[in-house]
């Protein structure tokens, strides 16, 4: 890697030069990255004619070179073909300036000439657009909340990059189509108007053919086209929620775009599903975890460490689903708050975080977990960073509120992490947690040999030096991390209610999953399994357990 001020130069860039650049939130030229592609030998604007002929593209078409986003109205895109927007633009010259900026995924044809370049593998590409333009052509100042790859196929750009900010922009305001369009133009900047303005440099970045800009979300940029074609792909995924958090003012403003994103992956998502592509079928029922590896016998719950993951998401996202509504009742009732911002530690897969968010749209939340596994599960439902609950590098005292749930048992100093989750606070802002305990739980009658279950489970969290029986504990657990005003609701969740099989699948499930590697004897196991099933077809079988939904206030 070589280095000249704030911007990075890096041939051959692996997964690691990216994310070091995504951390730190440096601009990076990428070089070496998409060569040979069949995109960098053949797109020109003779190939382009040929492949998309006479369909419609999205083009923005003025007649000043700097592009103006309405504050009322956004950025006027027509659907132009793709042969009269080539006319008017290049042969012609007559029709202003014109810009066609359209998802990739729209124009068939084109994306067999492409693959994404492995260092992004990892990161979910939530768009790949297509932009193409002639000389002159003027992107005014603006940021996205989204981390991107900009390659130069044809052409140059010149980008004037800005660090994140709000005041020193002067973006239109808040409500209005561009609340992340700046309305200084940085080659006319009117001091009078714009005074805080001056004190912002620019870092100026020419992208040249074959190159790929990494642009870091939240970065202001106004981008310039320099040559008679430029042709460009840029590859966009959502930035982490330390940044989102870092740039809270900034994220704010671009919510709607960001919930518009999450809504796009979920679609994708749920057309791969359809289309019945790997992961996405249906789930069989769950099964145990991966027996614990030799030196693997003090790691805590990961759901990427199970045998078969999936169905543990899918059990999850049942037993989300089940108590949902009892559960976001009695949180309200301990005081959890109806908007503001916020952070659910522990996320999971995110089906707990993604009901509260359809109850409470008002709600800006995000998740934190340390499983690689759950938080891809959980991109598509909410913003989600990874991160040890334990050592959360966020600023003290910035959140409304913060809460977690079934996660409290799976930490060894619960009112310790109670502590620095509560730390994430401001003064007077809202934590809750919620958990329930083994010692509740009641069954009548109990299936054979249940009692040695559970003592096998039991010691499955002493030897990770955690206890599922914390629900009860919470109300000290919130004294000793020094939250106050502490309100208990109790959740009993109980198989008259739910169903046997349901409650089976949700509570005693986990106890036989706990207990496999513990008790050591296979045949044991499946027998206890085996009584758990007849329970669930005994009619005069009864469970229960209960749920502590406990909620304070910072002091
Ligand atoms: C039982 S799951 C609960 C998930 C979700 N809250 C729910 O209610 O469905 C516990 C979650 O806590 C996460 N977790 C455990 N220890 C953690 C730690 N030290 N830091 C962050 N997350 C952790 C696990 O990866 C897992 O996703």
């Amino acid at each position: 890697m070589s280095r000249k001020g704030r911007l990075l130069r890096v041939d051959n860039p692996t997964p690691p030069d990216l994310d070091r650049c995504i951390g730190q939130s440096r601009l990076a030229i990428l070089r070496g990255l998409m060569d040979g592609q069949a995109a960098a030998r053949c797109w020109d604007l003779p190939y382009l004619r040929q492949v998309i002929g006479a369909r419609p593209v999205s083009v923005v078409q003025q007649d000043e070179p700097r592009l103006v986003w309405h504050p009322s109205s956004g950025l006027p895109v027509r659907q132009v073909p793709f042969d009269r927007f080539a006319e008017a633009a290049f042969v012609r010259k007559d029709a202003g300036y014109a810009y066609l900026q359209d998802d990739v995924n729209n124009i068939p044809g084109l994306d067999d000439d492409y693959r994404l370049p492995a260092i992004v593998a990892e990161k979910e590409i939530v768009r790949t657009k297509v932009w193409l333009s002639g000389p002159g052509l003027i992107t005014p100042l603006h940021y996205d909340p989204v981390e991107t790859l900009h390659w130069m196929i044809r052409g140059s750009k010149r980008f004037l990059c800005y660090p994140p900010g709000l005041g020193r922009y002067y973006p239109y305001p808040f409500r209005s189509r561009a609340p992340f369009i700046s309305r200084v133009d940085p080659d006319h900047p009117d001091p009078a108007r714009y005074p805080r303005f001056q004190a912002v440099r620019p870092i100026e970045i020419l992208v040249e053919e074959g190159e790929v800009l990494y642009l870091p979300a939240y970065y202001w940029h106004q981008v310039y086209s320099e040559r008679p074609v430029n042709i460009s792909l840029n590859f966009v995924w959502f930035t982490s929620a330390w940044k989102s958090l870092r740039f809270l003012p900034q994220f704010l403003r671009t919510r709607r775009h960001v919930a518009r994103g999450l809504a796009h992956v979920q679609a994708a998502r749920s057309q791969r599903a359809r289309d019945g592509a790997p992961g996405a079928r249906a789930l069989p029922p769950p099964a145990a975890p991966g027996r614990a590896s030799e030196g693997a016998a003090v790691s805590q719950y990961r759901v990427g460490d199970f045998k078969a993951p999936r169905q543990e998401v899918s059990r999850l996202a049942r037993q989300a689903q089940l108590l949902a509504v009892r559960e976001r009742e009695a949180l309200l009732a301990v005081g959890f708050p109806s908007q503001g911002v916020g952070i659910d530690v522990g996320c999971g897969p995110g089906f707990f975080a993604e009901g509260l968010r359809r109850a409470l749209p008002a709600l800006e939340l995000f998740g934190l977990d340390i499983d690689p596994y759950v938080l891809r599960e959980a991109r598509g439902r909410l913003p989600v960073a990874r991160g040890e609950a334990t050592a959360l590098p966020f600023a003290e005292g910035r959140l409304d509120f913060a809460c977690c749930r079934l996660f409290l048992r799976h930490v060894t100093d619960p009112a310790r992490v109670l502590g620095v989750i509560g730390g994430l606070v401001k003064p007077g802002g809202f934590v809750g947690a919620i958990d329930a305990s083994d010692a509740s739980l009641l069954l009548d009658p109990m299936p054979a040999d249940f009692a040695t279950v559970a003592a096998a489970r039991r010691e499955w969290f002493t030897l990770r030096g955690c206890s599922a029986d914390v629900g009860h504990r919470l109300p000290d657990l919130f004294v000793h991390a020094g939250i106050g005003a502490v309100a208990v609701r109790r959740v009993v969740v109980d198989s008259a209610t739910i169903g046997r099989e349901a409650f089976a699948q949700i509570v005693l499930v986990p106890f036989l999953q706990a207990a496999e590697s513990v008790l050591g004897d296979p045949a044991r196991h499946a027998a206890a399994a085996c009584a758990v099933e007849e329970w669930t077809r005994d009619r005069a079988a009864h469970g229960a357990i209960t749920v502590f939904v406990v909620g304070g206030r910072r002091g």
